[in-house]
């Protein structure tokens, strides 16, 4: 089947940091031979704990809640796909993270396509998984670690 083309290329984003780089496989394709969403989205997961994880403090941390996850462009196998976060909110016991994911196609190196964004909350858990509170010395990172 002919493939839509893409949207044009965008730049990558400098107000977030780039926290998880990953090429998908055949194994993570759905059954019209595109990158499976639910892959995506674990990936995304992934990534956002990232910094959910370092926000904390050394707490365990779970995803309590994910808002909407839209796949505007499809993720195909041999794409590089990069994953740029940032810190949106610090609460008592919880983590807010900006999550962004852009591809970039093995035939067009050097040029990226937003494939989804989503924003996700993380808890810090007790031993008992039971919410508990931040360490005091969480804090909102201002500006994006250099790479
Ligand atoms: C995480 C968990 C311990 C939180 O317990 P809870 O009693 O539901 O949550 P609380 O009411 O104590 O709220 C804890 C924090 O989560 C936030 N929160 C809860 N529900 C939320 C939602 N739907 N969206 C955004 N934040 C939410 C609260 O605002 C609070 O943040 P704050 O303290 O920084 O203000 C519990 O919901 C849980 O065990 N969930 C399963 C986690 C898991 O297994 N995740 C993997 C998915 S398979």
């Amino acid at each position: 089947m002919p493939r839509s083309p893409d949207l044009p290329s965008v730049a990558l984003p400098t107000d977030k940091e780039l926290v998880l780089r990953v090429v998908p496989m055949p194994g993570d394709c759905n059954a019209n031979g595109d990158i499976f969403g639910g892959w995506v989205m674990s990936q995304v997961d992934l990534a956002g704990c990232v910094l959910a994880m370092r926000s904390a403090g050394g707490n365990r941390m779970a995803t309590v809640a994910v808002k909407e996850f839209i796949f505007k462009q499809p993720v195909r196998v041999g794409d590089v796909l990069s994953f740029y976060a940032c810190v949106t909110r610090v609460g008592r016991t919880s983590v807010t993270v900006d999550v962004e994911v852009f591809a970039e196609r093995m035939t067009h190196q050097g040029q990226f396509v937003k494939v989804t964004e989503a924003v996700l909350t993380y808890v810090a858990i007790d031993a008992q998984g039971n919410s508990h509170p931040l360490n005091s010395n969480s804090a909102v990172p201002t500006a994006p670690a250099e790479l």
